[in-house]
């Protein structure tokens, strides 16, 4: 199911809706070009979870850990990261399967180590600045947040 997100304060809400459905082992992958959103959505998404914390981008060989919310929120960047190899070296799996959230930036770059089970969220360009149409597959009531 496609939806039409007008502005970025609809994708925030759809990161709330998110953080409201998300359980430990969570993990949510993101796709989408360069400035889609993804950040956003996850700055909302660990708003939604109760981190008070600032949600920045993750850099380099590093992957955010975020506490002090319902849920632990764990943050990739797969593309900053530089791909899957660097996901195995952080050792990816103790945070898929972990008791937080995970949320994959550029998640196509890894799409070999994501679960079956990930709520993939893929945002793609609409037609003014503002615009963003999402798409998402994995979990029903995640899907049922659009
Ligand atoms: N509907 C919208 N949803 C999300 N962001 C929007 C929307 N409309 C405009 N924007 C703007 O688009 C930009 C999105 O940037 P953001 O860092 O979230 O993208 P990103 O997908 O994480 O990029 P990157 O691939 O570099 O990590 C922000 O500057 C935001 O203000
Ligand atoms: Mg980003």
């Amino acid at each position: 199911m496609e939806r039409l997100l007008r502005n970025e304060n609809e994708t925030e809400a759809l990161g709330l809706a998110l953080a409201a459905k998300a359980r430990p082992g969570t993990v949510i992958a993101l796709i989408g070009d360069l400035g889609t959103g993804k950040t956003t959505l996850t700055k909302a998404l660990a708003a939604g979870l109760g981190i008070a914390e600032r949600v920045t981008s993750p850099t380099f060989a590093i992957i955010k850990e975020y506490a002090g919310g319902r849920l632990p929120l764990y943050h990739f960047d797969a593309y900053r990261l530089g791909g899957a190899e660097e996901m195995y070296a952080l050792g990816f799996e103790e945070y898929f399967c972990g008791d937080g959230v995970t949320v994959v930036e550029w998640a196509n770059l890894v799409e070999e180590l994501l679960p079956e089970d990930a709520i993939v969220v893929e945002l793609a360009y609409g037609q003014s600045a503002d615009e963003r149409l999402v798409r998402m597959k994995g979990a029903c009531d995640a899907s049922a947040a659009l």
